[in-house]
């Protein structure tokens, strides 16, 4: 899944955003990252995902990694994986939010994107049913959170639910 492209938008938006709307609450436990996800499966039709820590361990470690150049660089795990980043704070909750925003841009008929969808598909990928996320705050400022998904989703020519 190539989602690069997408991630200038990404830092647009949430460093905006960030300024303006976001509350000093911080919205990272697992479940402001649960119930943004299942929200968006329940709102399709698709039953919740269940927090794991073992997948929430990886992420955390994969993101404290990430650390000193916040850069938006795939870990070459097993899971399904999501990545945000801002140049500024950014909630968990917010990253997953943009993500679920990528649903305007998916056609179910079709199994078709325009633009941007494949962090929608991967959230309300059917069998993906357990959760792990990790934040950290960059030597830059910025901000970096990963999800994690098992079993992963996304496989080519086959629809989320
Ligand atoms: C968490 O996920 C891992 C990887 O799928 C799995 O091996 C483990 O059994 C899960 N833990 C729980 C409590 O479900």
């Amino acid at each position: 899944m190539e989602v690069i492209s997408h991630f200038k938008f990404l830092i647009i938006l949430a460093a905006f955003v960030g300024a303006l709307i976001l509350p000093s609450k911080a919205q990272d436990s697992p479940q402001d990252y649960v119930g943004v996800h299942n929200e968006a499966r329940a709102g399709v039709g698709v039953g919740p995902m269940q927090w794991n820590e073992t997948l929430a361990a990886v992420a955390q470690s994969y993101a404290d990694q990430r650390r000193s150049d916040c850069n938006l660089i795939h870990s070459s795990g097993t899971y399904g994986e999501n990545l945000a980043k801002s140049s500024g704070d950014l909630s968990g909750t917010r990253a997953v939010e943009l993500w679920v925003e990528e649903k305007a841009n998916y056609d179910y008929p079709s199994n078709t994107c325009n633009g941007e969808c494949g962090h929608y598909t991967q959230i309300v990928w059917r069998s993906s049913v357990k959760l792990g996320c990790g934040k950290a705050r960059c030597d830059n400022g910025g901000t970096f959170i990963v999800c994690n998904y098992d079993p992963p989703g996304n496989y080519v020519n086959e629809k989320p639910y």
